[in-house]
């Protein structure tokens, strides 16, 4: 093997920061089969349990059947099909937006909107707890990069007051995909007219749940859509799809669709993926039930926690991290719960900042009351001594 591969794969392992794969046996859920044993995922993002949804799935197979397996070419040439933009008019009557774009995932909606909004003359404003899409997305797009500490917004706009840019460009997420924390939106918003910024608002994790109707972190703050805001969700996660979209002006939109690199030189979606997350748009509205249930996990879960003096970073939001900090000790208590039949990834660097590796813990609405039960008993057994 290739001398600086065996030394870099030998750095990550001793450093505890190898990757592995590992396959779960069985449908998306909140229990899967791992290594042949059972295991209850505290750690999927499938937060309303749509995944494995009887109607998502008679939504794909129809479409399946009408459509086709695949769009057979990117979208401005012949890959735009019926399901494509039914799926688009679906996104902007629900997130109530003049005009919306769909993508072949987050990564690449963030990589398409930044890259074709920001350039040389463009001044990036970015949360230093982003996710990796943004940041790749920041340096492709060779806009001035400036990072602001997570949720500084004196700083944020101390930057915004500095700055002599022709463009502005503020990117923060709504709920941090790490921490699980929510973004100031009701302390950021107000900085775009001050400074004629626009926001990129990635709400990957807030859509479908956040908001009395899961319209994401705008909705949860009852802010009004400003027009300068493209909002970016993701149907990976709570849609329990695959794919992402984002909703903005009429103008943006058009820009996006002549511009953005990561929409045009790719294949469009399969039918039958737009037509489960088409779905999953009525369910958001048709069952707000699986909001509330959600949520009774959380306060159960963290009344647990609270309970055993197992301290976590009390977000606000499904996910609820548990902070370890050593990466190695991570891996090792995530492994140990998952002998104990719960399954927890370890969370570590370059994920999240050095020494703050973790267990994220993320909840879904399939979940019983049971399996928070079992959960707890089973994080409280493990971290027994540890304070
Ligand atoms: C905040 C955030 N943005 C974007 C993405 C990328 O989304 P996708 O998984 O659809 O590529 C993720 C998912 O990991 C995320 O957490």
């Amino acid at each position: 093997m290739n001398a600086c591969i065996t030394a870099e794969l030998k750095k990550l392992k001793d450093t505890g920061l190898e990757r592995r794969l590992r396959a779960i046996a069985g449908p998306t859920g909140p229990r899967g089969v791992i290594n042949g044993n059972p295991a209850l995922i505290l750690c999927s993002n499938d937060y309303l349990g749509l995944a494995n949804d009887p109607e998502m799935k008679r939504a794909a197979i129809e479409a399946v059947e009408k459509f086709g397996a695949g769009a057979g070419a990117s979208r401005l040439v012949s890959g735009t099909m019926e399901p494509h933009a039914q799926l688009e008019g679906r996104i902007k009557a629900f997130m109530d937006a003049p005009a919306a774009l769909v993508f072949n995932s987050g990564y690449h909606a963030n990589l398409a909107c930044i890259t074709a909004l920001a350039g040389r003359s463009t001044d990036i404003f970015s949360d230093r707890l982003n996710h990796a899409s943004i940041v790749d997305a920041c340096v492709m797009s060779r806009a001035n990069i400036r990072r602001y500490p997570n949720g500084g917004i004196q700083a944020l706009e101390g930057a915004l007051k500095r700055s002599t840019a022709a463009e502005k460009l503020i990117i923060t997420e709504g709920v941090f995909s790490m921490d699980g924390t929510l973004a100031r939106l009701d302390e950021i918003i107000p900085l775009l007219d001050r400074y004629n910024a626009m926001l990129l608002l990635d709400d990957a994790h807030a859509l479908g749940v956040m908001g009395k109707g899961g319209r994401g972190t705008l909705e949860h703050f009852n802010i009004k859509r400003h027009p300068s805001i493209i909002q970016v969700g993701t149907l990976g996660k709570a849609a329990g799809s695959f794919g992402a979209f984002a909703v903005a002006g009429e103008d943006v939109i058009e820009l996006l669709v002549s511009k953005a690199r990561p929409f045009i030189y790719t294949t469009a979606l399969p039918p039958s993926v737009c037509a489960a997350s088409a779905k999953a748009f009525d369910i958001f509205e048709q069952r707000p039930g699986l909001r509330e249930r959600l949520w009774r996990n959380v306060s159960q879960f963290k009344a647990g926690l609270r309970l055993s003096g197992i301290s976590f970073m009390d977000s606000g939001s499904q996910i609820i991290p548990i902070i370890i900090g050593s990466s190695g000790e991570a891996v090792r208590i995530s492994g140990e719960l998952l002998e104990k039949g719960v399954f927890i990834q370890a969370i570590r660097p370059p994920t999240v900042p050095e020494n703050t590796a973790r267990l994220r813990v993320t909840l879904s609405a399939a979940h019983t009351e049971g399996d928070i039960a079992y959960g707890l008993s089973a994080i409280k057994e493990v971290f027994k001594g540890r304070k």
